[in-house]
């Protein structure tokens, strides 16, 4: 274990009800073919992206050093992206409860899975791999006005473990924003939401226009009930990521 590691673990040692989930992950345990599906599935979105990403995720992607080549080292991500915005791309072992989840989130720590789908799965998997996890969350965790929204709303949630029907609210104003949000940059709807950054397929839809796109409205956004398993029939544009930090503070004042 070098420096950089103990470094890494030595932060993990502050959380306490996610510390079980935290792992190592085994970079050298990938296989040529692992390095090759994450080739494809990155070289597969890019010229999209490139097209129709917002700005600050095709500038982290660049910050936090990702490759189109190579399945990313969590280690060497985190320490390109720490000295920017204090975050770190954290492996755990899996699914997170809802606490040790936004325990992770409060404590800048992205918790990241390190499994890579299959290539029968390439599109679409129900649990979340590292595809979804890096490519599609971290390069955005680079920018600082999101990086200090994330730590904020995991900080939020964190207080509300307890009251299930304002955790549920909160997690909308998530799945609208950090999974599936659009933002309006230089005229034209982009997209950050990790949902909309990894897949091919719902990416495609929205920018076709099979989706109805609504300014972002945290009344509609708290009240609307989502199922996870269907496509969105609406989703909601922001015009900068103040207004997703401002957005948070204002339901942590309804909920709180
Ligand atoms: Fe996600």
């Amino acid at each position: 274990m070098g420096v950089r590691a103990e470094a890494v673990t030595g932060m993990s040692g502050s959380l306490t009800v996610a510390a079980p989930y935290v792992i190592e992950q085994v970079w050298a345990d990938y296989t040529r073919e692992q390095h090759a599906l994450w080739a494809e599935l990155v070289s597969r979105r890019m010229p999209q992206l490139r097209r129709h990403a917002c700005r600050e995720y095709l500038d982290g992607f660049e910050q936090i050093g990702l490759r189109e080549d190579l399945l990313p080292d969590l280690k060497a991500v985190s320490a390109r992206l720490s000295p920017r915005t204090g975050w770190q791309s954290t492996p755990v072992s899996g699914f997170l409860p809802a606490d040790a989840f936004f325990e992770m989130l409060a404590a800048r720590m992205f918790p990241t899975t390190t499994w890579l789908r299959s290539r029968e799965s390439m599109e679409y998997t129900p649990e979340p791999d590292i595809f979804h996890d890096v490519f599609g969350h971290v390069p955005m965790h680079a920018n600082p006005v999101f990086a200090d929204f994330l730590q904020h709303y995991g900080r939020v949630c964190a207080g509300l473990v307890h009251d299930p029907v304002a955790l549920e609210r909160m997690g909308r104003v998530f799945w609208f924003t950090v999974e599936f949000g659009l933002i309006r940059q230089d005229g034209e709807i982009k997209v950050y939401g990790s949902g909309l950054i990894s897949s091919n397929g719902e990416c495609t839809r929205v920018l076709e226009g099979g989706c109805e796109v609504r300014d972002f409205d945290l009344d509609a956004v708290l009240e609307t009930v989502v199922d996870t398993g269907e496509m969105q029939p609406v989703l909601y544009a922001v015009e900068s990521f103040e207004q997703v930090y401002e957005a948070t503070k204002a339901a942590e004042a309804r909920l709180g």
